[in-house]
């Protein structure tokens, strides 16, 4: 019995979805604990592409349940969409195999209205490149005591009522701040109507049911979104999602004990990729970014966005070492860098002739940070098709063997592709010691 976080590292999209995939075979509980449909998370089984944006990615396993945590914010829409997408694939999800806490908030249609206004109002340089899902302004009313939970969604009254409190906000808003279009009440309250009659069967309490699971010895997998970079409290401020992405906000967003955390595993990356605006150090403005760029699909599962590429960054993988209290990496995109004749890593920034070992949190300091690079053997091979550590080019083991000496943790999964079967195993987290 195991209990298991996995984080994304850098600025999200270091194939969380693929590693927990690849992790649930192990697992009998799969958590989402915090962000909503801003996530866009890939997974691809024998050669068939999945893109889950709320439903955590260990649905393809029938067997397993699903859960959707409390810090989770959802927008019932595109979680009904999800689901009735994979109906459609042949797979059905039930209130057995997915749980939603009727304490996660609910994304409305005016956080999305607001997001994407609030955006177009903001002068260039002060964009944050948002995914429009309506995620600030949902967290903000949670945080601000005004949001409606999922299980608002089971007692009409009280759902009405908080509707009826948020509308006349939020169009006063709408209207006079943002010159938008205001929302409709009836519109909104008829149509989450017929949401509360699909969902009521799946809401419950979340936190009671990993304890039962925990105690009676089920391992459990929790499926973090975003990365380390884009938390809202350790990363590049405000160039970062509302929620903290990092490995505590596990058990604060589903309700279960930090003393249960048996591992936490950071996704990193071979490369670094950012989307949306905001600082990035090891950005390349170059031929070999436009070469990541294309060679690694870098475009956002979720908005479609080019996503900007760069070298790796070890600053950025120390933080979250030291963030997230990492047990092990899972190395991805390994693949992507093969060809390259030089490669290079940063291990400390520089600014103003000082050298830095952690992102600095001034925000004109993050944008002004210049990497200081050390450069490592490239490989040529294709290395898709290994399976075995020992059969990897040594130039690509030396430079796994270089991350784990930098940041001090060793890598337990190695990916050299998109697809499930394209990975090495090295060591099973919930295997305990
Ligand atoms: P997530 O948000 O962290 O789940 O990551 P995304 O799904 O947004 O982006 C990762 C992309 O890389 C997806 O298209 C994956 O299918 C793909 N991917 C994951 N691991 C590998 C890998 O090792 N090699 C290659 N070439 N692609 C990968
Ligand atoms: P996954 O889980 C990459 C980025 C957005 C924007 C910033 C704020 O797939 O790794 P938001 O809509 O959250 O208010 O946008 O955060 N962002 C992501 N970037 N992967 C994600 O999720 C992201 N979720 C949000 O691009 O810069
Ligand atoms: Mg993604």
């Amino acid at each position: 019995m195991a209990s298991v976080v996995v984080i994304g590292t850098q600025w999200g999209d270091e194939g969380k979805g693929k590693i927990v995939d690849i992790l649930t075979r192990y697992a009998d509980y799969i958590v989402r604990f915090q962000g909503g449909n801003n996530a866009g998370h890939t997974l691809v089984v024998e050669g068939k592409k999945f893109v889950f944006h709320i439903i955590p990615s260990g649905i393809l396993y029938e067997e397993k349940v699903c859960m959707i945590g409390n810090g989770v914010i959802i927008d019932p829409a595109v979680l009904l969409t999800e689901m009735d997408e994979l109906h459609d694939k042949g797979l059905q999800v039930t209130p057995r195999s997915l749980m939603i806490s009727e304490n996660a908030h609910l994304i409305m249609p005016y956080h999305q209205s607001l997001d994407q206004a609030k955006e177009a109002a903001l002068a260039t340089g002060k964009k944050i490149g948002t995914t429009g899902r309506g995620i600030g302004p949902c967290y903000m009313d949670k945080v601000g005591r005004i949001g409606i939970k999922a299980g608002d969604l089971l007692d009409d009254s009280l759902f009405r009522e908080r509707l009826q409190e948020n509308i006349e906000e939020k169009n006063f808003l709408l209207i006079k701040k943002y010159n938008s279009e205001p929302v409709s009440f009836d519109k909104i309250y008829a149509d989450f109507q017929g949401f509360a009659e699909r969902l009521t069967p799946f809401i419950g309490n979340v936190s009671v049911e990993l304890d039962r699971a925990r105690k009676s010895g089920q391992n459990i997998l929790f499926e973090g979104a975003q990365g380390t970079q884009l938390d809202i409290d350790h990363g590049t401020y405000p160039f970062v999602t509302s929620s903290n992405t990092i490995a505590g906000n596990a058990c604060n967003g589903s309700g279960f004990g930090p003393a249960h955390i048996d591992a936490v595993i950071g996704i990193l990356k071979a490369y670094t990729t950012r989307v949306g605006e905001g600082p990035f150090p090891t950005e390349l403005f170059d031929g070999i970014g436009d070469e990541l760029q294309r060679k690694g699909g870098e475009f956002g599962a979720t908005t479609g966005r080019k996503r900007r590429c760069g070298w790796l960054d070890g600053v950025v993988a120390a933080d979250a070492v030291r963030l997230n209290g990492l047990t092990g990496l899972a190395l991805t995109k390994l693949d992507v860098l093969s060809g390259q004749p030089v490669l290079k890593m940063a291990t400390e920034y520089q600014l103003n002739g000082q050298r830095l070992s952690a992102m600095p949190s001034n925000i004109r300091q993050a944008a002004a940070v210049e990497p200081v690079y050390e450069e490592l053997a490239g490989w040529q091979e294709d290395i898709t098709g290994i399976r075995d550590i020992n059969d990897l080019p040594v130039k690509a083991r030396d430079y796994i063997k270089r991350i784990e000496d930098y940041t001090g943790v060793e890598a337990m999964l190695i990916s050299v592709g998109p697809d499930r079967e394209e990975t090495m195993l090295l060591k099973n987290p919930f295997e305990k010691k």
